[in-house]
């Protein structure tokens, strides 16, 4: 069900399509979808008491016992709708229950898990109203009392209610502690990160775009290095070395770290981590916190773009935003217009068009991650990126330090190297958190000299 608002920026068939999509991927079978142009909206049941009456009277051609909508619903809304339907066992959902439904299903760790978990809480607590008052109903009619049961049990119900909200109340902060403990964690191992001088690129992009297959690719051409999530993750799918890929929405939700060869022969580390869509509530977002600093805290992000479907443009839009709304707005980013293999007539117009969106400020490659066409374009104007948050350094080591020299080799990038007797001089870029370490020999070059 979708409800016509102007504001929604993916076409109205589209979004049902990817709702339809999402509801296969949560194990559910579509038999049919209705579609409401609105002026005002209901506050009662969001859409109009006829067009509802006319779903529920489809169900005597076409029985179902789901009514999904495509719209957030209030909880009132859903309990409202629910009503309608007169004692019928049906289940109304909104886009994010299914998605939770889909996270739950696909949360390989534990943070995973305790993310998916709070998400969930949040999500039901307001809604608790509505799953006491459908088993007071059921409770009523099998007392044989008659009627709907509510007088006789609305004492007890609402005690009960008030201790099931207190539970989940001391639930969620139970799951926020464990969850900052996990942060905590992620920022030291982030920070060990960096005192290595490793650039971190996170691989971000709308779901099914082909992250995990294009991080497999990148590291099927140099050295793995297995974080624990994915060796878990590995291990549950028996995939080896492999980031889990499927064409499902949300395969991958919790972060996988890789090391990468760089085309100078530097590496960077690559996370991929959950997918973005359309709609994704803040809440939701929220619940993520720790796996999307994965993203706030890179060097470079890598913005995966399946650039042969019909709403290329509209996905890459909802990335965006989803970028800004958790703080990672302003950070670099390199393009990969993924899945080139793909390429069919209609789709060919789509990829000009998209092209030249992307491709103008020249951050932007054509690949295909399954056939690994594009790569080494594509790393280098990784490489390129990380180059440019680096800063400039001149530097003049001592030969007993001489693993400062191997240490810029291996990190930075060398642009001049010369010999002398009081020991090597090096002119390049290195990293901004390897600075303090070459301070004692040398100066930041400024840029306005070059
Ligand atoms: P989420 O986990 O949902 O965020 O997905 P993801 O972005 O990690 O996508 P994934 O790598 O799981 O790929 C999704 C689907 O797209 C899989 O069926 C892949 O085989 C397919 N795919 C990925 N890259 C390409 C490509 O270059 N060409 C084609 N034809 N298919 C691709």
């Amino acid at each position: 069900m979708e409800l016509k608002r102007p504001r929604n920026e993916f076409p109205i068939d589209d979004s049902l399509d990817e709702l339809e999509r999402l509801a296969e991927t949560a194990g559910l079978a579509v038999v049919g979808r209705a579609v409401q142009h609105v002026e005002r909206i209901n506050p009662a049941t969001l859409i109009g008491k006829g067009k509802l009456n006319e779903i529920i009277a489809s169900r005597a051609d076409t029985p179902f016992d789901v009514v999904l909508f495509d719209e957030e619903l209030h909880p009132n809304q859903q309990r409202e709708i629910e009503t309608a339907f007169e004692g019928a066992d049906i289940k109304v959902l909104d886009r994010t229950a299914l998605i939770l439904d889909i996270f739950a299903q696909h949360a390989r760790t534990k943070e995973g898990a305790l993310q998916v978990e709070l998400a969930q809480y949040e999500y039901r607590l307001p809604r608790l109203t509505r799953m006491w008052t459908h088993l007071a109903r059921q409770a009523g009619g099998a007392s044989g009392r008659g009627g709907t049961g509510g007088v006789g049990l609305r004492g007890p119900g609402e005690r009960q209610l008030e201790l099931d909200r207190r539970e989940i109340r001391a639930r969620i902060a139970h799951l926020k502690r464990q969850i900052e403990e996990i942060r905590k964690q992620r920022g030291e191992h982030r920070r060990k990160r960096k005192r290595e001088g490793l650039p971190v690129v996170a691989i971000v992009g709308y779901t099914n775009a082909g992250k995990s297959t294009l991080l497999n690719a990148l590291t099927g051409i140099s050295h793995p290095e297995r974080s624990e999530a994915e060796s878990k993750d590995g291990a549950r799918h028996g995939q080896g070395r492999g980031v889990y890929v499927a064409d499902e929405l949300f395969a991958t939700l919790d972060p996988t770290t890789r090391r990468v060869k760089l085309p100078s022969g530097s590496e960077a580390l690559f996370t991929d981590t959950v997918g973005f869509i359309q709609k994704l509530p803040t809440q939701l977002v929220a619940a993520f916190r720790a796996t999307l600093e994965e993203i706030t805290e890179a060097d470079v992000l890598l913005h995966v773009l399946d650039a042969s479907h019909p709403n290329a443009r509209e996905q890459a839009r909802a990335v965006e935003e989803t970028l800004e709304e958790i703080g990672a707005g302003g950070k670099p980013v390199v393009m990969a217009l993924n899945k080139v293999d793909k390429e069919t007539r209609r789709q060919v117009d789509k990829w000009i068009v998209t092209q030249d969106d992307f491709e103008r400020d020249g951050n932007a490659a054509r690949i295909s991650a399954l056939k690994g066409q594009g790569l080494d374009a594509l790393l280098a104007l990784i490489e390129q990126a990380i180059a440019e948050e680096m800063i400039e350094l001149r530097v003049r080591i001592p030969y007993s330090a001489n693993e400062l020299a191997a240490l810029f080799h291996q990190r930075g990038i060398v642009e001049r190297e010369e010999f002398t007797e009081q020991g090597t001089i090096i002119e390049g870029k290195i990293a901004a958190s390897l600075i303090k370490r070459f301070a004692r020999y040398g100066t930041q070059i400024d840029t306005d000299e070059h």
